[in-house]
C-alpha cells in the first residue's frame, strides 16, 4: 500500500498524542474509519534500553494497522538502532518526531529543536531510513519561531534524505500549542515537495479537515485535539472527502454505547486500576457539551469508585435523553 505514490490520498490519520493514543484509542479511531493511527512518541534511548515502561508504548494488536510509530530522540545511530525495533513490533511506518516542544526533549537535542538543526535532522532521516525496510516520515512544525518559519527547506531536506511523507504542525515551536495554526505554510509546503503532504493544526471538525483540503491542497489531513471526546470525526471527514454526505453525529445511545466499549477495551488494556484512573479525562471530554453535563463532570471528576461512576454516567445519559424528548416536538 505505501508503494503506491498517492497512499495519502484524501485520508485522515490519527496523530500521535502523548497518554491518549494508545491501543484502545486507535482501535475506536479506526472503528470510525480513521485510516492510519499513529502511537505516541516514543524514546529512542528508552527503546534501546529496552525500559518495559517505554516497550509497552509498542503493544499493537493484529487489527491495529496500519500502525504508524513515532520515536524522539538526537542521535541518529540510536534513532536508526530503536527504528530497527520499532519495525519488528509491525509498524507499517515510522515517524520521526522533529516538533515536540516539551522542555526536556528540547535539553536533550530532539523534538522541535532538530527545526534549528537541519544538518542532525538530515542525519537522522537518512539513518533510520537505512535501517528499516517500513516507510519514513518525519512530523516538523513551520520553524523554530515566527522568524525563522523554515518548513518548505525543512521538507525538501527531508524529501532528499528520502522520507515517504512530510506530516506539518502548521504552528511554530514557540507557539506551543495556542495561538492560530497558518494552514498557508502548508499551502507552501505541498507546493516545494513531490512527496505527500499531510496537514495538521486545529482541525475541531470535519469542516475543518475540508477546508484544510481545500485551502493548502494537502494529501491528507491529522487529527489531535479534535479526537478527543469526538472520535466519530473520522467518519464525517471521510463522508465530506467523498461526498458521500454530510458531517456525522451519533445518537445519544451510540454515544453511551462507544464510551462502554472504549472504557472497557481500556480496562482490558491496562487493568482496572489504571483504566479507571485515564478513562476519566476521556468520560470529561466525550460529555463535554451535552445538556446537564456540568454537574456530571463535577462529579465525575472526583469519583474513585468505578461502579459508581458507571451508574452515575447511566443516569447522565438517561436524564439528557429525557431532556431531549421534552424539548424535541
Ligand atoms: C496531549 C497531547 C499530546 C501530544 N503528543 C504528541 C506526540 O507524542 N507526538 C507528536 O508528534 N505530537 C504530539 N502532540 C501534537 C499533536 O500530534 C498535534 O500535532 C497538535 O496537537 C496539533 O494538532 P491538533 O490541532 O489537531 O490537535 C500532542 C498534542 C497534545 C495536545
Amino acid at each position: 500500500m505505501f508503494k503506491e505514490i498517492n497512499w495519502l490520498k484524501d485520508k485522515a490519520l490519527l496523530a500521535p498524542l502523548a497518554g491518549i493514543s494508545n491501543l484502545p484509542f486507535r482501535m475506536i479511531a479506526r472503528s470510525f474509519g480513521c485510516s492510519l493511527a499513529f502511537t505516541e512518541m516514543i524514546s529512542a534511548n528508552g527503546l534501546i534500553r529496552k525500559s518495559e515502561r517505554t516497550l509497552d508504548y509498542l503493544k499493537t494488536s493484529a487489527e491495529d494497522i496500519p500502525l504508524g510509530v513515532q520515536i524522539f530522540g538526537a542521535e541518529p545511530e540510536v534513532m536508526a538502532q530503536a527504528a530497527r525495533i520499532v519495525e519488528g513490533c509491525g509498524a507499517a511506518l515510522i515517524d520521526i518526531n522533529m516538533g515536540c516542544p516539551v522542555r526536556k526533549v528540547i535539553k536533550a537535542g530532539a523534538g522541535a529543536d532538530l527545526m534549528r538543526d537541519p544538518v542532525r535532522a538530515a542525519d537522522i532521516i537518512r539513518a533510520v531510513k537505512k535501517a528499516v525496510s517500513v516507510e519514513v516520515t518525519v512530523k516538523i512544525r513551520s520553524g523554530w519561531s515566527l522568524n525563522s518559519i523554515n518548513a518548505i527547506d525543512f521538507a525538501r531536506i527531508a524529501e532528499d534524505c528520502g522520507a515517504a511523507a512530510i506530516i506539518i504542525h502548521a504552528r511554530t515551536y514557540d507557539q506551543g500549542f495556542s495561538g492560530k495554526a497558518d494552514w498557508s505554510v502548508i499551502a507552501g509546503v505541498k507546493k516545494a515537495v513531490g512527496i505527500p503532504v499531510i496537514g495538521n493544526g486545529d482541525i475541531c471538525s470535519p469542516r475543518d479537515a475540508l477546508k484544510m483540503r481545500e485551502e493548502t491542497s494537502c494529501d491528507a489531513v491529522m487529527v489531535g485535539r479534535g479526537t478527543l471526546g469526538d472520535p466519530w470525526i473520522f467518519k464525517g471527514i471521510q463522508q465530506l472527502f467523498s461526498g458521500a454526505g454530510e458531517e456525522y453525529l451519533p445518537t445519544l445511545s451510540q454515544r453511551h454505547e462507544i464510551i462502554n466499549a472504549h472504557w472497557k477495551m481500556e480496562t482490558e488494556f491496562s487493568g482496572q486500576k489504571i483504566a479507571d484512573k485515564s478513562f476519566r479525562k476521556h468520560l470529561l471530554w466525550y460529555t463535554k457539551g451535552l445538556p446537564g453535563s456540568s454537574r456530571f463532570r463535577q462529579v465525575a471528576s472526583i469519583m474513585t469508585d468505578r461502579q459508581a461512576m458507571m451508574d452515575e454516567l447511566d443516569r447522565f445519559f438517561q436524564s439528557v435523553d429525557q431532556l431531549a424528548t421534552e424539548i424535541l416536538p
